[in-house]
């Protein structure tokens, strides 16, 4: 089976959860300290060993684009003021053996919708999918969440989902796996269902935003009507996917932080702003003296 060296990123959805700042400014854009969301996916996925990185984007969705390109006029500035530390920084946000393909997701059909956009680009290989809303902090020198499911993903074959146990309040929120046990972080996929009522969910397993996945679900992604709120969901495409090739939920080593909700992106921002070199002493002592 063909190495991973693929990823999708689904950004047109319209942030409605963090009104009024993405009003006009795309949520992958927000920063958590120096860097935006849709960055710390990207270099997830490097490290993970991809180099194609495949983005479906949407209508206000430019400054994305903008991020990973080139940009003359503050490069030339950087250069004539000799800031050349800082030149380096937004010459290197991806590698240069690292290609960036945007695709338009012209009407926002849902996630699973958004996937299956990328299919004449990903063709007939296994590939990535990374939703940047949840960030996965692993401790530098530790794998990253998309590394841990490549490594999975080869030596077993099989499509891999992160998976981590929620409130049960909270189901309604995710896509929910029912399971059977494969080894030690790792269980086998029976069942999953798209933002369950707690009252009826299979458990409180839900699904983050990471996926790797055999190009197999481009075709039940094509057969998939609409699911839970009118969209064509990933969550219906994969259920699908059971009954031909096995799928496994993966516990993955790391902290999800869901930046797609205010709570989430302030712990995020805290425990980030803790690590950081640069601000790292200071804010510690500003936490730990202030009021
Ligand atoms: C999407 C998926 C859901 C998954 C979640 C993870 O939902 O549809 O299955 O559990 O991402 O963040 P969304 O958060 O886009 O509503």
């Amino acid at each position: 089976m063909s190495k991973v060296r693929k990823a999708v990123f689904p950004v047109a959805g319209m942030g409605t959860r963090f009104l009024p700042a993405t009003k006009s400014s795309p949520k992958e854009m927000m920063p958590v300290v120096d860097k935006p969301l849709i960055q710390y996916a990207v270099e997830e996925a490097v490290e993970a060993g991809i180099t194609e990185m495949i983005f479906i984007t949407g209508r206000g969705k430019r400054a994305i684009e903008d991020h990973f390109d080139k940009a003359y006029e503050l490069e030339a500035e950087l250069l004539a003021k000799n800031k050349l530390a800082m030149l380096e920084m937004v010459q290197n946000i991806v590698p240069p053996n690292v290609n960036c393909v945007f695709i338009r997701q012209t009407q926002p059909l849902g996630l699973g919708h958004a996937v299956l956009c990328a299919r004449p680009v990903v063709g007939n290989e296994p590939f990535a999918v990374l939703l940047a809303d949840d960030l996965m902090y692993t401790n530098p020198g530790d794998m990253g969440v998309t590394r841990q499911m490549v490594e999975l993903f080869n030596k077993e074959h099989a499509s891999v989902l992160a998976v981590q146990e929620v409130p049960r309040e909270d189901t309604k929120s995710y896509g929910i796996v029912s399971s059977t046990p494969w080894n030690t972080h790792s269980e086998r996929v029976q069942g999953i269902v798209e933002k369950p009522d707690p009252k009826v969910a299979p458990s409180n397993l839900a699904v983050v935003g990471r996926y790797v996945l055999t190009p197999r679900i481009f075709d039940q992604l094509q057969n998939t009507g609409k699911g839970a709120g009118g969209e064509i969901q990933l969550t219906d495409g994969i259920a699908s996917l059971l009954s031909e090739q096995p799928v496994l939920a993966y516990r993955f080593q790391g902290t999800r932080f869901d930046c797609g909700s205010k709570i989430g992106y302030l712990k995020a921002t805290v425990e980030l702003g803790l690590r950081h070199p640069e601000v790292a002493e200071e804010f510690t002592h500003y936490l730990a003296h202030r009021g």
